[in-house]
């Protein structure tokens, strides 16, 4: 008996500070929707970032940044999150100069593939890439923060993470918060483009924009389609939302999709 109260007492106090120590590491570190990964980079990797990345990536601010200062040219601004290896943003910025794009990824080894090719097609033409920037940081701090209101043209995001499992289902980066934020960001008829290869979150992520009433569906809302002047749009040949199909590149995680037989979902929003 002489034991157990001190015993009981050390107990709570240990479950107190255990629980104490999460709150205080829920605040401090956010839900992230993304793992911190090192990736392998490869020594060509390493030399690219090493060559290139002053020309591209933009350093860590607070503050509201001006696209128009930091481009040669003013232009619409697309904004791509999550681009992996970069190949669906290279091809989308060698396309479509008439475009500004800023690519939004943490991955080391895929910021520097995108260094790669956006070095590559500068090589045969001095003038290409000169419309694109890179932020290496969490997409929604640099939203926050870095990006003015009502300012963007389209935001793409491609096979983001599923995070298949129920307690994961947090992490993922289509929440309505996050809709929110991107609609206070995006130009009145602005585009969000999202794909998927994972069934449940196509439902999330439907359900999710349906309940929020800051976007809409652009195949229910085909009127809207004539005053838009997303790139995409301009193309005479779309009449639906699988529009996406043949208008982006095929991603790494769509191949990984593909060859597990996955459906993949393309979905287009508009802000109204
Ligand atoms: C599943 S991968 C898809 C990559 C590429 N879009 C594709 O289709 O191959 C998701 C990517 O999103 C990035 N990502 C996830 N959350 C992010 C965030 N909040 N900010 C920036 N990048 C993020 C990850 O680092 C990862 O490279």
């Amino acid at each position: 008996m002489m034991f157990r109260v001190p015993l009981l007492v050390l107990l709570e106090h240990g479950v107190f500070l255990c629980r104490l120590t999460m709150t205080i590491q829920k605040i401090q570190c956010p839900i992230r929707s993304y793992v911190c990964r090192s990736g392998r980079m490869s020594r060509a990797q390493q030399r690219v970032l090493a060559r290139h990345g002053s020309d591209y990536v933009i350093k860590k601010t607070d503050q509201l940044i001006n696209f128009n200062a930091i481009f040669k040219h003013s232009a619409p601004l697309i904004i791509e999150i999550g681009f992996g290896m970069g190949d669906n943003l290279a091809m989308m910025a060698k396309t479509h100069g008439q475009y500004n794009y800023l690519g939004i990824e943490v991955y080391p080894a895929g910021i520097a593939s995108l260094l790669g090719k956006l070095a590559d097609h500068q090589a045969n033409d001095t003038t290409a890439a000169s419309n694109v920037r890179i932020f290496p940081y969490d997409a929604v701090e640099v939203l926050r923060h870095n990006v003015v209101d009502h300012s963007i043209q389209e935001i793409w995001i491609l096979f983001p993470d599923p995070w298949p499992k129920r307690r994961h289902h947090k992490r993922r980066l289509i929440q309505s918060e996050f809709m929110a934020l991107l609609a206070k960001k995006l130009v009145k008829h602005g585009i969000v483009y999202i794909a998927t290869d994972h069934a449940d979150y196509a439902n999330h992520i439907s359900t999710t924009l349906k309940n929020c009433n800051q976007f809409a569906l652009l195949s229910s809302r085909k009127k809207m389609i004539d005053n838009c002047t997303s790139s995409v749009l301009e193309q005479e040949q779309y009449s639906h939302t699988s529009l996406l199909a043949g208008h982006r590149s095929v991603t790494k995680y769509e191949h990984f999709g593909q060859r597990l037989g996955h459906t993949i979902s393309d979905m287009c929003f508009i802000r109204v």
